[in-house]
């Protein structure tokens, strides 16, 4: 803006004002990632038989689903497996997990000296053949550190998207001028994914998985950390 326009702008009152003014930058929400593809093979053949037990339970549903109302095969569906949870074969996975949302919450600015982190939930799913398959925005409550770890993904299958988790941003955000920048105006961002991505954030983001088209298999594994006040925990024991 030239003088003219401020003058014009500002009535003249902005003459004696600075015209550079410091940013500081407040309230930052962090999200890691890192590529890790040495344990996909691995985890894809350990997974196999929960996703297998899965699409057997899911099967009655979806037959009496395409039955009433047009065959569609699997479509829209996720196969959930159960907890991961104590499974040996995904045993190295769960525990790096646990170190790692420790040292991440450390790095966030957390004091953990009374805390022990756990990860309380870890499951594996994949979408639907048919395509279909998404997840709508959501939070991980009552959780502190969450994560995936792609095991079959590409350009052709959905991907997580996350969403500003100030509230009261969204209620007063303006047009963007470039959406394909992360600026201050962006309210969502998402990443390439590919199998073996792995990728960290606090559990209060919210995020969802847009509609996969059922081109290819799309597969991964979510966990949730949280961390537990050590005093509770020694009540819990003695008991
Ligand atoms: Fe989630």
């Amino acid at each position: 803006m030239n003088k003219e326009e401020l003058d014009k702008l500002s009535c003249g009152s902005a003459e004696a004002f600075p015209k550079q003014l410091t940013r500081d930058d407040f309230f930052k929400c962090p999200v890691w990632s890192a590529d890790a593809p040495q344990f996909v093979n691995d985890l894809n053949k350990a997974s196999d038989e929960y996703i297998e037990i899965s699409k057997k339970n899911s099967k009655e549903n979806i037959d009496k689903r395409n039955k009433k109302f047009g065959d569609k095969g699997d479509r829209n569906e996720i196969y959930h497996s159960t907890s991961l949870i104590g499974d040996l074969s995904f045993r190295q996975l769960q525990e790096y997990i646990g170190a790692t949302a420790h040292n991440l919450l450390i790095e966030m600015g957390f004091d953990l000296t009374n805390y022990k982190v756990f990860t309380t939930e870890m499951w594996v799913q994949e979408f639907a053949k048919a395509g279909g398959g998404h997840h709508t925005l959501h939070t991980h409550w009552n959780g502190h550190m969450s994560g995936f770890y792609f095991l079959k993904a590409s350009e052709k299958t959905s991907r997580p998207l996350f969403e500003d988790p100030r509230a009261g941003n969204l209620m007063n955000l303006l047009p963007q001028k470039d959406v394909t920048k992360m600026t201050y105006a962006s309210h969502q961002f998402n990443y390439d994914i590919k199998p073996g991505k792995l990728i960290f954030f606090p559990s209060y983001l919210p995020h969802q998985y847009l509609v996969d088209m059922g081109y290819e298999p799309f597969r991964f594994i979510h966990w949730n950390c949280q961390a537990i006040p050590k005093g509770v925990l020694s009540v819990v024991h003695k008991k």
